[in-house]
């Protein structure tokens, strides 16, 4: 999956909400280590990602890891605090494992990621069962915590730092299809859109070393993955610049850099921002096969009244200027992506179908779509009044989520008589007959098994479709 973020409840087809089910548990690991680590993961791909590097530093440390938490000696919470029902799943999750530890006094309890980072001590003084808490930028320090814990104290670290990016940690890769894989670029996010508590949760933005993510973009594609996604808020403001200042990067440049790695490698990027995306990048795609055709460039809203008050900095025609230059610059059938919220404070219906015109407009492949849910102390929480009734907020994201249906289903049915060229990474989901991959515009593609192997491209005839996925028959050369 590519997107940043993932809200398992409105995810658009099945397949994905398996595929996102399925990552949230750790790997079994039986290396001879003293003791035994279970990481559960919650929220944007960022996190996802995070646990890979907290399971590097932890079999540094003496832990492998399991897939079952009542045979775990650690359990690591990797929690997320975009939306109010994201934090709920990991208080009901909390008291889920209150009953493991009353079995395994032993047994200790970390609530790592943006919950810990918005909470605080509070998860100290709250929850008995946890032991440890530590933020975003904090993972390196959880040796240590866990030997505090261990002597019999609490152990906090929630220090966000200017500079981390945890560049020299080889990621474990967990619940890996061997395929695909994510490389983190930056951390962080300078933008402060005014519903958005990531800022206050991930700190600032950063850049990671240009080396370290050629490094990781190599060592994948020579272990045998085929597609990296790099990862970050806001990619289009990747920035990095050498100590002696001689080297400096942009994102256009390491997109070229990483698609030079292997042609073979797929190259995909989340996340854009509308207001940063440069032509250069879009010339960059256009310019390399190997870089998907696919972008996710979130909306938020069609309004500018909303788009200003969320602080979003760009208009809808500037948001639809973007757009144009996407169809002109890649191609029309270049897959285009976005995040939507509803009822932010004060819409009215008329903006509503501001919104709803623009995805319209736009015929998005596919959409993340979400009401509006206030974050404690973001701009927003601050001087806005959350005023649109939960009833009506309900109603909109309806509204969009059947536009959004329909829309990609008619993408889908343009499609059928078509060659798509596919990366497949493993079994369909229904049938162990049949094998899935995604074309270059990220749509999901399932086709009959045949001898084919995972990790190989094919070219699928796209005889069907549903709006989640193309079915077809692949295209003997
Ligand atoms: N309420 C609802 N959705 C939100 N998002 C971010 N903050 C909120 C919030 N407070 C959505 C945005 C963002 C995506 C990752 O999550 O659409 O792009
Ligand atoms: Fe949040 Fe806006 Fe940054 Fe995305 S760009 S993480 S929505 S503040």
């Amino acid at each position: 999956m590519t997107r940043l973020f993932k809200d398992i409840d409105l995810l658009p087809s099945k397949e994905e909400k398996e595929a996102c089910e399925l990552a949230k548990v750790s790997l079994d690991q039986d290396t001879g280590k003293q003791r035994k680590l279970y990481i559960e993961s919650y929220g944007c791909q960022m996190n996802y990602s995070d646990s890979e590097i907290v399971t590097s530093v932890m079999q540094d440390n003496g832990f492998d890891t399991t897939s079952k938490p009542d045979l775990a000696d650690v359990i690591f919470l990797n929690t997320c605090s975009i939306r109010d029902n994201a934090e709920q799943k990991v208080w009901k999750r909390l008291k889920e494992f209150q009953i493991l530890k009353r079995k395994n006094p032993e047994l200790t309890v970390g609530i790592l990621g943006c919950m810990a980072e918005r909470l605080k001590t509070k998860f100290l003084e709250k929850e008995k069962i946890v032991d440890l808490v530590a933020g975003p930028d904090a993972y390196r320090d959880l040796p240590k915590l866990i030997n505090q814990v261990d002597e019999g104290s609490k152990a906090v670290n929630v220090f966000l730092s200017r500079e981390e990016t945890y560049a020299d940690i080889t990621p474990v890769r967990l619940n890996s299809n061997g395929v695909s894989a994510f490389i983190s670029i930056m951390r962080g996010c300078d933008n402060m859109c005014s519903f958005c508590v990531v800022p206050y949760t991930r700190g600032r933005e950063r850049s990671r070393d240009v080396h370290s993510i050629l490094v990781e973009a190599n060592d994948l594609f020579q272990k045998g993955f085929r597609e990296v996604t790099l990862l970050g808020q806001n990619v289009d403001s990747y920035k990095w610049q050498s100590e002696d200042q001689k080297e400096n990067v942009n994102f256009a440049q390491l997109l070229e850099l990483v698609a030079r790695v292997n042609p073979m490698l797929r190259v995909r990027f989340s996340t854009s921002h509308p207001k940063d995306i440069t032509d250069d990048v879009l010339y960059t795609i256009k310019k390399y096969d190997n870089i998907c055709n696919y972008i996710h460039l979130p909306a938020q809203s069609g309004n500018d009244r909303i788009l200003e008050l969320m602080n979003r900095t760009y208009t809808r025609s500037w948001y639809l200027d973007r757009i144009e230059a996407i169809n002109r610059i890649i191609g029309a059938d270049c897959g285009i992506s976005t995040d939507i919220i509803t009822g932010f404070c004060s819409e009215t219906e008329e903006e509503h179908q501001d919104t709803l015109s623009l995805m319209e407009q736009v015929r998005y492949h596919f959409a993340y779509m979400f009401s509006y849910s206030e974050r404690p102390g973001t701009p927003a929480a601050k001087k806005l009044i959350d005023d649109v009734p939960e009833e009506i907020k309900k109603r909109r994201l309806n509204d969009i989520i059947e536009v959004q249906a329909r829309t990609s289903l008619s993408r889908n049915q343009e499609e059928i008589g078509k060659v798509h060229q596919v990366l497949i990474e493993g079994y369909s989901k229904k049938s162990q007959q049949q094998l899935m991959g995604r074309n270059t515009q990220n749509t999901v593609v399932v086709f009959d098994k045949g001898n084919y192997q995972i990790g190989q491209y094919v070219d699928v005839m796209i005889e069907n479709c549903t709006r989640g996925t193309l079915l077809g028959k692949v295209i003997e050369n």
